[in-house]
């Protein structure tokens, strides 16, 4: 079984919808389990994350879809909290050739969150973890899809807490396409597949 985690903070819900979204996409995928892995402000003391064990159930998943709200055109105080506490496991590369995949949303059609997803892109980075992009080509899609044009990762818009349709169904694709994604290099991750990938 392929594991996927979406590791999300969301503060009014609306990452929250996105990330159910996403979980419902990877789960239509056959042999796909996810594990879904929500960061919350009561987590965070002085400033630090100090839930280890919500980190600890990252450790067997083969690909994590990370999610957060742009706030002040960059991930949530939340989301940075949790990836800071990551930095142990940077220098054990425990996360290495994982699949990684992001998504956010703020209330202005382009209110900076490409930032939250390339900062994803970069936290992904440095855990040498294996970015999966959204492949749907902007304004060419028959059913809409990735409404906003970002080829990244999604990003999604709501002026007033509704999620639009589109948003939902993008990150729904987004899900599934991770999760294609994750067997693929789980398989080729395996202890007995050959070339696989090898270790530095
Ligand atoms: C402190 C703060 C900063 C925000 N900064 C941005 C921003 O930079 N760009 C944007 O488009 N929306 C911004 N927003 C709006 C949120 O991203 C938006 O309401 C989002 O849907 C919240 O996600 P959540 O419901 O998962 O908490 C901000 C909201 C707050 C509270």
């Amino acid at each position: 079984m392929t594991k996927v985690a979406i590791v999300f903070h969301s503060a009014t819900g609306t990452t929250k919808q996105l990330a159910a979204a996403v979980a419902d996409g990877a789960l239509s995928v056959a042999e796909v389990d996810v594990v879904n892995v929500e960061i919350v402000g009561a987590d965070i003391v002085e400033g630090r994350f100090r839930n280890s064990s919500l980190i600890e159930r990252l450790k067997d998943v083969d690909a994590m879809i990370f999610g957060s709200p742009t706030f002040m055109g960059c991930v949530s105080a939340q989301f940075k909290a949790f990836a800071d506490a990551t930095g142990d496991l940077w220098a054990d590369k425990a996360w290495s050739n994982k699949v990684a995949g992001g998504f956010t949303i703020g209330s202005n059609m382009s209110g900076d969150q490409l930032n939250t997803i390339q900062y994803m892109q970069i936290f992904a980075s440095q855990h040498g973890m294996l970015w999966a992009s959204l492949d749907i080509p902007g304004n060419c899609d028959a059913e809409g899809r990735n409404r906003l044009g970002a080829q990244s990762g999604l990003i999604a818009h709501s002026r007033d807490g509704e999620l639009h349709e589109i948003d939902l169904i993008t990150a729904n694709y987004l899900g599934r396409r991770i999760a294609q994604v994750a067997k693929i290099f789980a398989a080729a991750n395996a202890p007995d597949s050959q070339p696989g990938l090898a270790a530095a």
